[in-house]
């Protein structure tokens, strides 16, 4: 799955587009948010950050499904329906520290070993979140 990756640097393509594009990229990032969640939710490892979410994962799938699509590249779902996603400021309510960061990375990468993603695209992919993931820190140290 996904082998279609170039080498580093001539590679234009969003990841919206090596996710499958038009045609699978919705419905491959609907399943990896969807293996992310059931990781949270079952790996005792994240049971600090599962324990911050709501007992119901639904809309937490949900959000992450319509942010992702839009900030791999592909529909800005999230943005339509919410307005501006301000993902700092609304993660502000929750203590997140070096181990959350890490927690969250730690299932996100598990998630696309589980989906069998090709490496490459993988650490692209998890560079790039690790920023996100890093950015939305609000604890000093752990
Ligand atoms: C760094 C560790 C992170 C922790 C501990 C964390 C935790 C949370 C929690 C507890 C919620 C509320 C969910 C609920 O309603 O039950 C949430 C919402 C959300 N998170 Fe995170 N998150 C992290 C990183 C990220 C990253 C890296 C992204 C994006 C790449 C992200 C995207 C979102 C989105 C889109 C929402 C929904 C916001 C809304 O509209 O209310 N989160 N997160």
């Amino acid at each position: 799955m996904l082998n279609e990756i170039e080498e580093a640097g001539s590679d234009k393509r969003t990841f919206f587009e090596l996710l499958g594009g038009e045609e699978n990229g919705t419905q491959n990032i609907r399943l990896l948010v969807e293996t992310f969640y059931d990781i949270m939710d079952s790996d005792p490892k994240a049971k600090p950050i599962r324990d911050m979410h709501q007992s119901d994962l639904t809309s937490a799938r949900e959000k992450l499904f319509m942010f992702l699509t839009g900030w791999t590249g592909g529909p800005q779902l999230y943005i339509e329906r919410y307005g501006h996603p301000m993902l700092r400021k609304r993660h502000l309510p929750f203590a997140i520290g070096e181990s959350a960061r890490d927690q969250w990375m730690y299932c996100m990468i598990k998630a696309m070993h589980q989906l069998e993603y090709d490496e490459a695209l993988m650490k692209k992919l998890a560079n790039q979140l690790y920023g996100v993931a890093d950015f939305m820190r609000n604890q000093q140290g752990h």
